[in-house]
């Protein structure tokens, strides 16, 4: 356990160092997945819409401003306008209307001192399913939580198997793609009906009746549908109840 009451296995980050932390939908809940996987991690992608909607992306502070242990180097803007400029756009093949927002990335590069380690934190201005297909090759890690029905809605656990052998594809296929061998899955279990990865939100909504160890030992490892295996070996605090971390084993 660390001092700020997480729980990560021994070695479980030695493979992952090249690979970049991505997590959509993240709104302000950047500290607790820096706090835990850097400098092991050094890219870190968090990609909401609602960035610098009302500032700048060049006026809003850095993430990490106040933390001693992290010193600034510089700060680079890439994509599109620093403002945020929205647009209704329709779907030429729904011919359904939807809002579209032109992206911005703000990336602050820093040096993690106690370390020396250089790490870099982007802030993404922009749909989280449209950043993980452009942005992202290879994936370290996926981190997904906080989210509801009223929040963005996005089903990113959810894949309906039935569907899914008849060639439907969904978004957690995104990820599967792009997960590298090894790679972490932290999550509370948000959007994530009843179905083929139900187990990732066993312990969703129970809030502080169930400890991270309870749930920790509780979870039970399992292999889906594309045969990726999934075996809980952490625990990131408290979401909408425990957020747990699951190592992925690729199919051979
Ligand atoms: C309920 S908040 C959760 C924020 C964060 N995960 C947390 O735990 O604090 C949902 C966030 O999703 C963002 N959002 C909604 N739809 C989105 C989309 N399609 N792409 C990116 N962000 C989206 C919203 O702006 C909001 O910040």
């Amino acid at each position: 356990m660390t001092a700020s009451g997480f729980i990560l296995e021994r070695d479980v980050l030695k493979t992952l160092k090249p690979y970049p932390l991505y997590y959509p939908c993240s709104g302000r809940d950047y500290l607790d997945a820096i706090r835990l996987f850097a400098p092991h991690i050094t890219e870190f992608f968090f990609v909401d819409w609602s960035y610098f909607q009302r500032k700048p992306a060049d006026q809003v502070k850095p993430i990490l401003q106040h933390k001693p242990a992290y010193q600034l180097i510089d700060v680079e803007f890439s994509e599109g306008p620093l403002s945020a400029i929205t647009e209704w756009r329709i779907d030429p093949d729904t011919g359904r209307s939807y809002r579209w927002i032109e992206p911005c990335r703000r990336s602050e590069r820093y040096i993690h001192v106690p370390s020396s380690q250089e790490i870099v934190i982007h802030r993404r201005r922009g749909s989280g399913a449209s950043g993980l297909k452009k942005l992202i090759q290879q994936l370290g890690i996926f981190y997904y939580r906080g989210d509801s029905s009223e929040g963005s809605n996005l089903l990113w656990l959810r894949v309906n198997t039935r569907k899914h052998k008849r060639g439907k594809r969904f978004l957690f296929d995104e990820v599967l793609d792009r997960i590298v061998d090894n790679g972490l899955i932290v999550t509370d279990g948000s959007n994530c009906p009843y179905g083929e990865y139900h187990e990732f939100a066993r312990f969703h909504a129970t809030h502080d009746e169930i400890s991270g160890e309870e749930a920790m030992r509780s979870a039970t490892s399992f292999t889906d549908c594309r045969g990726f295996s999934y075996r809980c070996v952490g625990y990131a605090g408290h979401r909408y109840g425990p957020t747990l971390i699951w190592q992925v084993s690729r199919p051979d």
